[in-house]
């Protein structure tokens, strides 16, 4: 059991993902600014935000929405500029909101000073800043990598004579952290943030940043002849040294937290990275996730999955982070689909089943992160053609769907329900055109149901989505069995209902949602002298409920 006095103030908070691109846009240019979240502070407020991780806004050429950046020290100008951003982050204050950044230190843009100097010869003072490489006596690239966006994960330069690597896209290649300048320039970046006043930092795709000692290929998986460069570097063995200097140089002694981003890292090798020997405070390990989506690789192919698969991954992560480190529970991000269309398999109105996960976030043990617009609980967008996507890694996609065979319609429908600009159309604020995003053409088409699914009606509507989260925000803030009670599964084996208890001292809240649409039937003792705390269909009656109903007894 944990002492609610002993934990620290991002375990006991409940965090938010905005992604600035998409979130309000305060210079009629159709893309979101930082002054946009500052305005929409109180907003955030009133979910009991606490924490704000805000996906990069740093200058960058945009190729990857900022994951491709030129200068960590300087805001980019679509975004507004350094000034907007200490407004920001000294109002969050204010409120009691710490801005968390996202570091994204696997890679840069080619645009970065270091790239450009690197790529010029192979004695320049940054020339080991990248991860360079000799082509095959052919010509070829050094192995049959694929990035993770499709393609050779190596790029030609001709100016210096090598390939390069990049894991994701051509235009951000991978930093050669074996480099002790390298680490030094990554970690006074963090601490020169960290001063700031910054609340933490997401680490972004931080499995790959070590290599292997040896470069080999790997048994082709696909029709285009390559192997994922996921499978041949993630989680290399030596990345934890490098963390634990990067912990040492920019954690310790500062009231912040730290969470990775750690594709590929399980939920048995969790006690080895989070906690007191670890070395993030939280990590974002994607186990559940890749329970409806399949591993990243084989995206397109059909998967099959139940309930119980999902439970068993959320299970397993509760498990691994009881005596070590901390849970970031979380079901949408800026690179998934929207959670109402993801983890379901039936029919049934979105809102309820938005209700459904919301009731789970916001009552499991961990910290919970909601994405911007889960609370509003709308579905993925309407797409229509491949033209209308903007994402990098959703157009690779479609190429590598037809070279795996699939017809044009096919992989488009694969793109439309795994996209990740699901995620990124606009925030949908009111019914005003462009849902009072933008008084410009917004960048990705808003979604088709902002008329009546946007924050000013959500607000005006006690049963809204938006209602349900913020008072879940409320009880969770509330109740200390929330913040830290222990967490024990109910009904592991069940395909249609997730439930769990949390406990502390004698205190007990229950949680039961059914993910299904049909009316389900429970062990009423399970909730046997406990009070309704929460209903989404507003009364529940014990042992029984409704489709799609989620309730908390306490
Ligand atoms: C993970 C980020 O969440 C994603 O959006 C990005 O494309 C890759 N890392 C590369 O930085």
């Amino acid at each position: 059991m944990a002492d609610l006095n002993d934990m620290a103030w991002w375990q006991r908070t409940i965090a938010c993902e905005v992604y600035p691109k998409s979130f309000l846009d305060m210079a009629g240019q159709g893309t979101g600014t930082i002054a946009g979240i500052t305005a929409k502070l109180d907003y955030l407020q009133k979910l009991g935000i606490g924490a704000m991780w805000i996906t990069p806004c740093y200058k960058s050429p945009m190729v990857d929405n900022g994951y491709d950046v030129q200068d960590y020290y300087a805001i980019d100008p679509s975004f507004g500029t350094m000034a907007d951003m200490d407004e920001l982050i000294a109002c969050g204050k204010k409120r009691g909101i710490r801005i968390v950044m996202d570091l994204v230190f696997n890679h840069t843009s080619e645009e970065c000073s270091w790239f450009v100097e690197s790529k010029t010869s192979r004695d320049n003072s940054k020339a080991d800043w990248y991860i360079w490489r000799d082509a095959r006596e052919d010509g070829s690239a050094p192995t049959n990598w694929r990035s993770i966006f499709g393609g050779s994960a190596w790029e030609w330069c001709e100016e210096r004579g090598q390939y390069y690597l990049h894991t994701f896209a051509k235009q951000q290649p991978d930093l050669n952290w074996e480099c002790p300048e390298v680490r030094k320039a990554l970690f006074d970046i963090a601490n020169w943030w960290a001063d700031k006043g910054v609340g933490g930092f997401r680490i972004d795709a931080i499995t790959y940043i070590k290599k292997p000692p040896v470069f080999e290929d790997g048994p082709a998986d696909g029709e285009d002849g390559l192997y994922p460069v996921h499978a041949a570097t993630a989680n290399t063995p030596g990345i934890l040294d490098f963390l634990h200097e990067f912990k040492t140089a920019v954690r310790d002694g500062r009231d912040i937290f730290m969470v990775g981003e750690a594709n590929g890292v399980a939920a048995e090798e969790l006690d080895k990275w989070v906690g007191e020997n670890g070395v993030f405070d939280m990590l974002f390990e994607f186990s559940h996730t890749h329970v409806p989506m399949g591993a990243a690789e084989i995206w397109c192919r059909p998967v099959t999955w139940k309930l119980t698969d999902l439970k068993r991954a959320l299970a397993a992560s509760q498990a691994a982070t009881v005596s070590n480190g901390w849970y970031p529970a979380f079901f949408e991000n800026h690179d998934q689909p929207r959670s109402t269309v993801n983890f379901f398999r039936c029919e049934g109105p979105l809102a309820e089943k938005a209700k459904v996960l919301g009731v789970v976030l916001l009552t499991t043990r961990g910290t919970p992160f909601i994405y911007q617009g889960e609370e509003l609980g709308y579905g993925n967008a309407e797409w229509k053609s491949i033209d209308e996507f903007d994402d990098v890694q959703t157009k690779a996609q479609f190429d590598f769907a037809k070279g795996e065979g699939l017809s044009d319609a096919e992989a488009l429908a694969a793109c439309v329900r795994f996209s990740r600009d699901n995620a990124r159309t606009p925030m949908q604020w009111d019914a005003s055109e462009a849902a009072g995003f933008s008084t410009a053409k917004p960048w990705l088409p808003v979604h088709d149901d902002y008329v009546t699914c946007n924050v000013a009606a959500q607000e005006a509507d006690p049963d809204s989505v938006l209602a349900w989260y913020r008072s879940l925000a409320k009880l969770r803030l509330g109740n200390d069995v929330f913040l830290a009670g222990d967490w024990h599964e109910l009904m592991a084996d069940d395909e249609q209902v997730m439930a769990f208890e949390r406990t502390l001292g004698d205190v007990r809240a229950v949680t039961l949602a059914n993910f299904s649409d049909e009316p389900v039937t429970y062990d009423a003792d399970l909730v046997e002298g406990l009070e309704l705390l929460a209903g989404s269909m507003g009364d529940a009656t014990t042992g029984e409920l409704r489709p799609l109903e989620a309730v908390v007894w306490g």
